[in-house]
């Protein structure tokens, strides 16, 4: 059977992405799949209808999933949109596997077979699949924006006829895929750049990019290139060292997580009390709580109106073109290859990426991680 795709407009209030751009579009025109997409759905992402050539458009979702057999999304389905979907499709996207217990069981239900693109393996035959990558890098660059803005100085050392200006000093805390792009921008903006995190193989990488490395003496490499959650002992060890930092920062950026669970808590209220006047905390964490303690996800708090703490979410979001085309590559990485020659899906369920990403088919939980922790949380 010819592979029907369908791309629906993002419903999650501020989802600015779409999970298809003009050129994957073409792309899987070429290798025979039919490409529908709801009128307009990538207007908010800056693509007009017109520049989807040979794409069908479709003025419903219920008319969209009706016909199709395999689903791009950016966001998770909700319920409905789930009920909207044809037993048996292949439903690709961010499933917040963690966070959403009642909507795996209705894929289940539902016989949805899902992949997460949170459970795309990090090796290297992946990289141009790994959409969580490509997502926390575009976080990391606009976190650093965020910061320069709200900063109440210049990032880079001025010489004017006024004298000469000071660069900003900047942390990173956190040196993933995010803190990497946070640095390196921070140092494109000529400020002065320390990091820091748990993993030992990270200063190296804070080095080579001109920042440097914070040396708290804990060490915490996890599972699978991860961090782990840090002992009480340790936390107060990392704790007396950065304090210091943290009160000669003009911008922290804070990106630290544990897959799984809630951010760590890293930056106290006395800490932001010994901060500079003026100071600025972009916490890129806050999707899952923040790395500060005073973090309202989604808001900004003035603390004492010394130091402003900002809590974005979805910040991906907010550079819609780049992050949709970006996201849309990465969803055709991963699926292009089981493409025939004749535009069918044919799935390897041996192929590692493919067995690790699924997350249910068959009317069950395949994911092993989370048939584990499950849907039992
Ligand atoms: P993440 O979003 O899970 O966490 C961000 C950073 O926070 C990590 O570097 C982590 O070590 C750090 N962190 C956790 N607890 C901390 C604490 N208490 N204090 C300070 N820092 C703390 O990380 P992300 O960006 O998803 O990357 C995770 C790993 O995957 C990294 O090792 C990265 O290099 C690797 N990776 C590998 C890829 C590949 O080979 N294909 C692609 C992308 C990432």
């Amino acid at each position: 059977m010819p592979i029907r795709l369908a791309v629906p407009n993002e419903i999650m209030p501020g989802e600015r992405r779409i999970a298809l751009e003009p050129g994957v579009a073409k792309r899987l025109i070429a290798m025979g799949v039919e490409v529908s997409m709801e009128k307009g759905a990538a207007l908010s992402a800056h693509f007009p209808d017109a520049a989807f050539e040979g794409v069908t458009l479709v003025d419903t979702p219920a008319e969209l999933y009706k016909n199709a057999n395999l689903i791009f999304k950016v966001q998770p389905p909700t319920m409905e949109e789930l009920d909207m979907m044809q037993p048996g499709t292949v439903l690709v996207g961010f499933m917040q596997p963690h966070k959403n217990e009642a909507l795996l069981q209705k894929m289940c239900e539902r016989d949805i077979t899902t992949f997460a693109m949170e459970l795309v393996p990090r090796i290297t035959r992946a990289q141009s699949m790994d959409a969580l990558s490509s997502q926390a890098s575009i976080a990391g660059y606009k976190g650093v924006l965020m910061g320069a803005d709200m900063a109440s100085v210049f990032f880079p050392m001025l010489t004017t006829a006024a004298g000469t200006i000071r660069p900003a000093r900047v942390l990173i805390i956190g040196v993933g895929v995010a803190g990497l792009q946070a640095i390196a921008t921070a140092k494109r903006l000529g400020a002065i750049v320390e990091a820091y995190d748990v993993r030992t193989a990270t200063r190296e990488q804070v080095e080579s990019l001109g920042g440097k490395f914070i040396d708290t003496g804990v060490s915490a490499d996890g599972e699978g290139g991860y961090a782990r959650e840090l002992t009480e002992e340790e936390k107060q060890q990392q704790k007396d060292v950065l304090a210091k930092h943290i009160a000669q920062a003009d911008v922290v950026i804070s990106t630290a997580a544990i897959p799984g669970k809630p951010s760590p808590k890293i930056i106290s209220k006395e800490m932001v009390a010994d901060m500079k006047i003026g100071a600025v905390i972009i916490d890129l964490a806050s999707e899952g709580g923040g790395n500060c303690e005073l973090t309202q996800p989604g808001e900004t708090v003035d603390f004492e109106s010394r130091v402003t703490i900002h809590g974005p979410l979805n910040v991906a979001s907010q550079t819609p073109v780049h992050a949709s085309e970006m996201y849309a590559r990465n969803l055709f990485n991963l699926i292009s290859p089981f493409i025939t020659e004749a535009g069918e899906l044919e799935l390897d369920w041996d192929d590692e990426v493919i067995a690790k990403t699924v997350l249910t088919s068959e009317c069950e939980v395949k994911s092993e991680r989370y048939r584990r922790e499950e849907v039992t949380k």
